[in-house]
């Protein structure tokens, strides 16, 4: 993957130099639809501009009961939420006894579900969500599955070692099929495969052909999100030829596949948004720097770098008032830095710059403006998880708390620079930073173990999660996103039984050593924790509450 790491400041200035250029137009339809239209970067609904803050609950068409899902969809709209992201997949290679499916693929044939465990579980989640006054942000397939000790394709036998085979099926967001599952079952070897084989292509069309027909009238549905971190790697290997082109490829042939079967709602990709300023481009945005359009009234403008000279300043002077700030709050340590939580050796220089590469150079096969920039892509999308992803230079005089609340930003407003260079929409689809309290239950988007299960010193704190969340958002709003989506979710009290997602005894992790009745989600029949539950944060209502307030002031 050596040879496609092509970040230089340079080139990041040059993408955003390239904002000066007037995009092509969005597909918006102006008028006073009830379905969820763009205007410029904007969303419209009835005529009226839609901003909004909104959770992931990937899990709610896995929950066992209807009044499960609507106790759910209803405290999600207590805290002022307006969308929900849910998985609208859920694919099994062998039929499983007890639980919700969606589609079965099975040595290359398909079936699908639409029995009262099946599609009439989603058909729950929309109506519900409808009459909570909620959007649903339908996502149609996984990049990731889980890492499979031999090839038969069952999540369950897939799953290797003894701590992950206490969770039960659907608890991970992994654990719902995917990319991969196609490509097993239909007897491939490469995850990029996904992308390419004309099979693999012809099934997926399908099973979203049926997601998206059953809804196409419906203005509950807020997007067809085409996949959940779609990119070159996964868990099977990649064959080497998968670049950013075939994976922005893939993204216009469905997005042009679904409109030309739903021409009401929203497409958008799902990407966690990396960039790649020096990858060829197959949507190129328009090389010649035009005027500036004046901006509508009362509508924001995000700033925009003009040099190189001026991004290296920036990036300067950014790390010199992190230094400041420092060193006032006596918290400047020369010494050392500190590492998701650990002490490390100094960084070196070399360190520090080879940071940033992987979210800017294409090495993950993703360049999220050239996917924005597709004529059927409506809106651009990005993630933001310091856990796992690394945003900016780290500064060595700070925490890593403040380090991945700086980085946090700067992603922010990178995402936010590059939304304006195309001129559409901009959702943060999911964000998060994981607390002391849900460390033990964290687990990578790309595997099934929780690393830091006995890792006492990992996380941090509920005050640190919410402030960090209040700066990102309050950011996110002054950038003009049109939407801010949270990652992820809790909901107590659901109902068990066995073989399913909430599960008796197996709800939720006990890998924890460091399991209390507070944060022991056995005994509470907690909805799935990946590591960023919200229930353990009190305050977490308020700050969307607060957000949700913001929006509406400022739309
Ligand atoms: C938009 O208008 C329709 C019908 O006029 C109504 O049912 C719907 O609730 C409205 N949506 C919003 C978000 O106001
Ligand atoms: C929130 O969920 C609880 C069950 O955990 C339920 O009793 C309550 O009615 C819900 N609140 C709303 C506003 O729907
Ligand atoms: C925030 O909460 C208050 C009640 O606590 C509610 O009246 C208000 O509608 C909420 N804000 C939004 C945008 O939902
Ligand atoms: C794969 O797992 C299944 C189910 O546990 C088992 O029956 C089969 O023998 C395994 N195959 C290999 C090659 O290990
Ligand atoms: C897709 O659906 C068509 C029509 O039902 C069917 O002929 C075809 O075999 C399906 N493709 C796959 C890969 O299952
Ligand atoms: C998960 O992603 C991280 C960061 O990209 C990578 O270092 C790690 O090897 C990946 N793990 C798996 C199982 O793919
Ligand atoms: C975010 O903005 C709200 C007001 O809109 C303010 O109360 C809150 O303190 C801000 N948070 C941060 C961390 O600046
Ligand atoms: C869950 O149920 C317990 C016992 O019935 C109750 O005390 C608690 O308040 C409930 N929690 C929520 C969040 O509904
Ligand atoms: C499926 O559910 C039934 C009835 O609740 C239960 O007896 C059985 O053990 C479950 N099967 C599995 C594999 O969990
Ligand atoms: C967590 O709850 C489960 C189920 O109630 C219980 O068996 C287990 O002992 C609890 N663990 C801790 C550490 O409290
Ligand atoms: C949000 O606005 C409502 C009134 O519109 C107000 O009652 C509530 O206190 C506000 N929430 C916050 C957290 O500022």
């Amino acid at each position: 993957m050596k040879d496609r790491r092509w970040f230089t400041v340079g080139g990041l200035a040059a993408l955003l130099l390239s904002g000066l250029a007037v995009a092509a137009p969005p597909t918006a339809k102006r008028g006073s639809s009830q379905f969820v239209q763009t205007d410029g970067a904007s969303f419209t609904v009835n005529g009226s501009k839609f901003r909004y803050v909104g959770t992931n609950a990937y899990w709610l068409p896995a929950l066992n009961t209807d009044q499960d899902i609507w106790n759910t969809l209803g405290n999600i709209s207590a805290v002022g939420a307006k969308v929900v992201r849910v998985w609208a997949f859920n694919d099994v290679a062998t039929t499983p006894v007890n639980g919700t499916w969606f589609q079965s693929i099975q040595n290359g044939k398909v079936s699908i579900n639409d029995g009262p465990n099946g599609l009439q579980k989603l058909d729950t989640v929309v109506q519900m969500a409808q009459q909570h006054g909620l959007y649903v942000m339908m996502t149609l397939t996984n990049n990731w599955y889980p890492s499979a000790s031999n090839s038969t394709g069952s999540s369950l036998q897939a799953r290797g070692g003894t701590t992950e085979t206490a969770l039960p099926r659907n608890y991970l967001s992994n654990d719902y099929g995917g990319m991969d599952l196609y490509v097993r079952q239909f007897g491939l070897q490469c995850h990029d495969q996904f992308y390419t084989d004309e099979t693999i292509l012809n099934a997926f069309q399908n099973f979203t052909s049926k997601i998206v027909s059953r809804y196409v009238n419906n203005p509950a549905i807020f997007s067809w999100e085409l996949a959940n971190d779609p990119r070159c790697d996964s868990t099977l290997p990649t064959s080497g030829s998968c670049t950013t082109e075939t994976v922005t490829q893939w993204h216009a042939t469905m997005a042009q596949y679904i409109r030309s079967i739903d021409p009401n709602h929203l497409i958008s990709s799902g990407n966690q948004g990396y960039m790649c300023t020096d990858c060829p481009k197959l949507y190129p945005l328009n090389p010649a720097p035009a005027p500036q359009p004046s901006p509508a009234p009362g509508s924001k403008k995000r700033s925009v770098p003009v040099t190189t000279k001026q991004l290296l300043r920036e990036l300067a002077d950014f790390r010199r008032s992190n230094r400041r700030a420092a060193k006032l709050s006596g918290r400047l340590k020369e010494d050392g830095i500190r590492v998701r939580g650990r002490w490390a050796a100094t960084a070196t220089r070399r360190q520090q710059s080879s940071e940033v590469g992987p979210a800017y150079d294409g090495s993950y096969g993703v360049d999220s403006q050239d996917i924005m920039n597709i004529p059927d892509i409506n809106f651009g999308t990005f993630q933001l998880f310091p856990d796992q992803d690394t945003y900016a230079p780290s500064d060595p005089s700070l925490s890593s708390y403040q380090n991945s609340v700086n980085s946090g930003l700067y992603w922010i407003r990178n995402q936010a620079q590059s939304a304006d260079a195309v001129g559409k929409p901009l959702i943060m689809t999911a964000f998060g930073l994981v607390t002391q309290d849900n460390a033990a239950d964290f687990v990578p988007f790309n595997m099934t173990t929780a690393l830091y299960a006995s890792d006492t010193s990992y996380g941090v704190t509920n005050q640190q999660q919410t402030d960090a969340y209040s700066t990102w958002l309050n950011t996110s709003v002054s950038l003009n996103l049109a939407g801010m989506i949270q990652y992820q979710w809790g909901q107590q009290n659901l109902t068990a039984e066995p073989g399913t997602v909430i599960s008796p005894g197996t709800t939720g992790i006990t890998l924890s050593s460091r399991a209390t009745p507070a944060n022991n989600d056995s005994s509470q029949n907690m909805s799935p924790n990946d590591g960023y539950n919200s229930r353990s944060n009190p305050d977490m209502s308020q700050v969307f509450n607060t957000t949700a307030n913001a929006t509406q002031n400022s739309s």
